[in-house]
């Protein structure tokens, strides 16, 4: 439907387009789950070869049940106290995982997987969602990504909160 954009190359510039993109998305659509589903999109455009999976968990009960995705067919629910997104819920807080081998208790849905962020949605103090990227490369995501996906979030999490 819409042409391909190309992203600057500096990072910064980049991020500002996308999350201009996504503003200009909610703009024109305000029901919550094709936001949520067209900003996956949106994020594997922008990434692209960076990234394998991309996709949203909602918090039900004290599970992590699966949402709008862009990649492989993923696990559906994720116990509470296991994996890198259940982290992300009891902290409250972003988690990037430079190396997911590494990590004890990470849930691989994808082999290809090498890191991974987390950005939880925090709704009222409490997680209600949270938006979770798979990459092929190690240390994939840094502190200025982070920014960023915090940013992009912020957004979806105010369409959400419009749209209860
Ligand atoms: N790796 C995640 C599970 C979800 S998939 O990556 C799509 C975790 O450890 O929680």
């Amino acid at each position: 439907m819409n042409k391909e954009i190309l992203y600057p190359t500096d990072c910064n510039e980049a991020y500002q387009l996308l999350i201009a993109q996504l503003k200009a998305m909610v703009e024109s659509e305000h029901n919550g789950l094709a936001n949520l589903a067209n900003s996956t999109a949106l994020l594997k455009e922008f990434y692209q070869d960076k990234i394998n999976w991309v996709g949203y968990y909602h918090l039900i009960t004290d599970e992590l049940v699966l949402g709008p995705f862009q990649g492989k067919v993923a696990c559906t629910r994720l116990i509470k106290g296991k994996g890198v997104c259940q982290k992300a819920v009891s902290e409250k807080t972003i988690v990037i995982i430079d190396d997911v081998h590494k990590f004890a208790d990470h849930i691989a849905c994808d082999s290809a997987s090498n890191s991974e962020i987390v950005i939880p949605i925090i709704i009222n103090d409490q997680v209600t969602w949270v938006l979770d990227i798979d990459s092929p490369h190690f240390s994939c995501f840094k502190q200025e990504d982070a920014k960023y996906l915090k940013n992009f979030t912020d957004i979806i999490k105010k369409v959400l909160i419009d749209n209860d």
